[in-house]
């Protein structure tokens, strides 16, 4: 059986309700055993090492700050990776099926709530990190720990997923506006993010439209 490496990402992390509902549908997921669950501050040295396929790439330096706006919950996952794959959908959140996690929850372009390992390789790779770096380590208390999480941080209120794609198509669309854009994703993301403070939710309005204007 194949294992690999599941985090989601401070964007489904900050949105709790957001990361409450995505690991809700990864325990319907029958196909899918979580076999660990784990919140992780990503240090500086684990973000360049995890992506460190990317380091050319122009977006590699917003890529490091994203994963490190916010703490990550990270789960290794015993499942067909492809699979997983599929389930999360594509890369860029307008690019993904409607109906895949990355489609219902993320933001815009790469602000895409959720990380896979690609392969057998990369998951082999990834989970040899991460338990060197951040003691990711196998538990039996996984599945409970997600459903104390979905019960604290679940609801049913509405979330502000289509608003906040509004702004960032308005801002793609219209780049001067970037100003008032990131005045107007403030107060949308302190609603949906309970316990950030100030600072937390500007850094993260900011690295929203850097990632659009990328
Ligand atoms: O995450 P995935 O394996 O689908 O994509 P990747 O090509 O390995 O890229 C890693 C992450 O970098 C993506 O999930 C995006 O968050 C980000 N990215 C981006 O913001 N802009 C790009 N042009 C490519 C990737
Ligand atoms: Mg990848």
């Amino acid at each position: 059986m194949e294992e690999s490496l599941v985090f989601l990402k401070p964007d489904a992390v900050l949105r709790k309700s957001i990361g409450a509902a995505i690991l809700q549908e990864f325990l319907n997921k029958k196909e899918f055993s979580i076999l660990a669950f784990k919140e992780i501050v990503v240090s500086e040295d684990l973000a360049k090492k995890h992506y460190k396929e990317h380091e050319k790439k122009h977006f590699f330096p917003w890529l490091v700050k994203a994963v490190r706006a916010a703490p990550v919950l990270a789960m290794i996952v015993q499942g067909e990776i492809k699979k997983i794959r599929d389930f999360l959908g594509a890369t860029f959140v307008q690019k993904a099926e409607p109906q895949s996690i990355r489609g219902k929850y993320g933001i815009w372009g790469g602000v895409n709530s959720v990380h896979a390992s690609d392969s057998v390789e990369t998951g082999l790779r990834e989970l040899e990190l991460w338990k060197k770096i951040a003691n990711l380590e196998k538990d039996p208390d996984a599945v409970k720990k997600i459903k104390e999480y979905i019960e604290k941080w679940g609801s049913s209120k509405e979330n502000n997923t289509l608003k906040l794609r509004n702004l960032c198509k308005k801002l793609t669309e219209n780049p001067e506006l970037k100003n008032q854009v990131y005045q107007d994703l403030i107060p949308l993301l302190k609603e949906d993010c309970p316990e950030a403070n100030l600072n937390a939710i500007q850094n993260f309005a900011a690295i929203i439209i850097e990632n659009v204007l990328l």
